[in-house]
């Protein structure tokens, strides 16, 4: 029997691509840039398993050829950038990797706050230039995470994971989410607000929810204006869940004293974006959940995904668990 046919949108660690190879023939994109959608779209026609990144959009038109894809795996906890009901239609479960990038990405959330609260970016880059200010009772001067009040909007697991760490720094945790969850507002002493209060009374602000469209600049310019004067605004969730446009009046105005973003809409941010000349706007390209050991688990998984798949079985971890009740 032929062994089955994958492809690979980007080399992953090494022991996943092997546990692939014993079962399946294996086609690697090669470049550490992603595939082009014409890329995508030609591949997509010939295998019987996909392993995708976040920046791979697998839209329906490119399902459309997927004549023999059993499966998707997804390298990601998010799966925005594919078309879920378009794979349900077709019978095609999604795999992805929640779970292990729970902490890793918490941790950066938590790197991102301290840094834009104390304007650690901003002194670097002064001291790389050659510019060492010399101590002054203002200089660099910026705001207090200890003591302060944590506002978390979405509480999964990886917002829960951002309020446990605030215990350390005795903060008031407030969230926000769809529901709410009694246990960890005990475990975590966590405070359930409406979004209006949530927005008023936080210091810190850090966004933990999946993107939907009906999300999409879910934080608008009436909610950072309803935000509490010289806030600090965190995202690494997803970049469409703010409206940019908003931010950067908020930081204009001087609403917000600093934002730090991990994610931006679109991706990469363009190079003209009057977002970048401020230096309160701290932006990474992405990378919450890039810890070593944290990637080489998403692989393994990813790679346990896309084998269930191609066996037939259920997916470990499936992101559209409705394809089974079909
Ligand atoms: C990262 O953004 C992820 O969804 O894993
Ligand atoms: C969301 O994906 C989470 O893990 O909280």
């Amino acid at each position: 029997m032929n062994k089955p046919r994958v492809w690979l949108t980007r080399s992953i660690y090494a022991p996943a691509v092997q546990k692939i190879a014993e079962i399946a023939e294996v086609e690697i994109w090669p470049a550490e840039s992603p595939p082009p959608p014409e890329v995508i779209l030609e591949k997509i026609e010939d295998v019987d398993g996909i392993l995708t990144m976040l920046t791979d959009p697998i839209k329906s038109n490119i399902l459309d050829r997927a004549a023999r894809l059993k499966v998707i795996s997804q390298m990601a906890v998010g799966f925005d950038n594919i078309d879920i009901e378009a794979a349900t239609r077709r019978g095609i479960p999604v795999g992805h990797t929640p779970g292990v990038l729970t902490e890793t990405t918490a941790d950066f959330a938590w790197a991102l706050l301290m840094a834009a609260a104390r304007r650690v970016v901003e002194a670097d880059r002064e001291v790389h230039q050659g510019i060492w200010r010399a101590w002054g009772p203002d200089v660099l001067t910026g705001k207090d995470v200890y003591g302060a009040t944590l506002g978390i909007i979405g509480f999964g697991r990886i917002g829960k994971a951002v309020a446990r760490r605030a215990a350390g720094f005795s903060m008031k945790v407030l969230y926000h989410a769809r529901k709410r969850d009694e246990q960890a507002e005990q475990e975590l002493k966590a405070e359930y607000r409406d979004l209006d209060s949530l927005l008023q009374d936080s210091d810190f602000i850090s966004l933990h929810t999946y993107y939907t469209p009906q999300l999409h600049h879910f934080i608008n310019r009436q909610r950072f204006a309803q935000m509490k004067d010289g806030a600090i605004f965190i995202n690494t969730a997803r970049g469409g869940l703010v409206d940019h446009e908003a931010l950067l009046w908020a930081i204009e105005t001087k609403k917000l004293a600093a934002a730090a973003l991990d994610v931006f809409d679109p991706e990469p941010i363009p190079d003209n974006h009057p977002l970048l000349n401020h230096p309160n706007v701290i932006i990474t390209p992405h990378i919450a959940s890039a810890s070593t050991q944290t990637r080489q688990k998403m692989a393994l998984i990813a790679a346990d995904n896309l084998i269930a798949g191609l066996n037939g079985k259920r997916l470990p971890y499936c992101a559209n668990p409705q394809v089974y009740n079909v």
